[in-house]
């Protein structure tokens, strides 16, 4: 029988346990401090898993991330690295993202937070009506994630332009690829709004800098729904006092839950929503975890598996 353990210092994992046994009936799944014979565990499920605790279980088979990030597990320095490591992707994942983003983008450019104060004041007044084909929406890093938003902006007519490492022969319609740190500048110079979805790694750590919002123009918006550590906090605090950005939305913080006292919670200029960008359903997270395994047993490569030196 397949066991499955479930490790996080942050999340109640419960809900997981339950979609393991309504798409497995009978497995063996184990949460918290006793997972009882630790040679018995093939699957661990992560989200922050407690450092150490992965190499302590001797027949792992599989180190599955239940997010499309896997930063929290590479942290852990003694992450076992002959343990296939993978990640989820997932539509649902995608469709989440492209509305998050999408909606990010239309309201800080078309002054929506502007009508809803107007609107309980009972106040009629426009706010500037700019054609969205004049508004430039950049997406740093074109993965999974950010070839969805960048064509989902590309069909609500904004555009879009997208950063990766590589270049990229499948963009979607009408979206212009930069790659490389060769063409970084000249992809920020056209950015009027910058979106974040980079994975987190040491090369991509405080990719949100000062010299990066310099040669973004005047006045741009910042979306960032990577990592909160891609941002340099007090960086993003100086550009917008400067003027240099006009305004952040931000769903990923260094720190999470943010602490109460943190600054960005009392700038009007910031807008801070709870890591909440999009989520995987339950029962996807089970089965493709389960069919990783699967694959594996058949000494096929897992389709989501992640490149542990690349760090994604
Ligand atoms: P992905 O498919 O692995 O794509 C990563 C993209 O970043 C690729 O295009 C990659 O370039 C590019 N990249 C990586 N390192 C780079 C570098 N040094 N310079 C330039 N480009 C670089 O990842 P994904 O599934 O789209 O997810 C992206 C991230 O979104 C996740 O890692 C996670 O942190 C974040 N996320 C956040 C939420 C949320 O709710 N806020 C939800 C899901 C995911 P190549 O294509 O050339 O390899
Ligand atoms: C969420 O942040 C994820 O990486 O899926």
């Amino acid at each position: 029988m397949t066991c499955v353990a479930l490790l996080s210092e942050v999340l109640d994992m419960e809900y997981l346990a339950t979609a393991f046994r309504e798409v497995s009936p009978g497995i063996d799944v184990r949460q918290g401090a006793d997972l009882g014979a630790l040679d018995e565990i093939d699957i661990a499920v992560c989200w922050f898993p407690p450092h150490g605790q992965l190499a302590q279980l001797p027949k792992l088979r599989l180190a599955q991330s239940l997010a499309a990030g896997v930063d929290h597990m590479l942290a852990d320095a003694q992450l076992p690295r002959d343990v296939p490591l993978c990640r989820i992707v997932d539509s649902g994942m995608a469709a989440g993202m492209n509305a998050y983003v999408s909606w990010a983008v239309v309201q800080q450019h078309r002054g929506m937070r502007a009508y809803v104060a107007s609107s309980a004041t009972g106040l009629w007044q426009e706010q500037p009506v700019v054609s969205p084909r004049k508004h430039r929406v950049g997406i740093a890093g074109m993965g999974t994630l950010g070839m969805a938003c960048a064509g989902a902006l590309a069909t609500i007519g904004y555009a879009v332009r997208g950063w990766s490492r590589s270049a990229k022969a499948d963009l979607p319609e009408g979206v212009t690829g930069y790659h490389g740190a060769g063409q970084l500048d000249a992809f920020l110079s056209g950015c009027d709004t910058l979106v974040c979805l980079l994975p987190l790694t040491p090369e991509t750590h405080g990719f949100l800098n000062a010299d990066l919002f310099s040669k973004l123009p005047h006045g741009a918006h910042l979306i960032n729904v990577g990592r909160g550590d891609h941002l340099v906090e007090a960086d993003l605090l100086r550009a917008l006092e400067r003027g240099q950005l006009s305004a952040a939305t931000l769903d990923a913080f260094s720190q999470e839950p943010l602490p109460a006292s943190h600054p960005f919670w009392k700038d009007p200029r910031i807008l801070v929503t709870p890591h909440i960008a999009t989520r995987t359903d339950r029962l996807v997270i089970a089965q493709q975890t389960l069919a990783n395994l699967a694959a594996l047993e058949q000494g096929i490569c897992p389709v989501n598996q992640v490149d542990i030196d690349r760090g994604y």
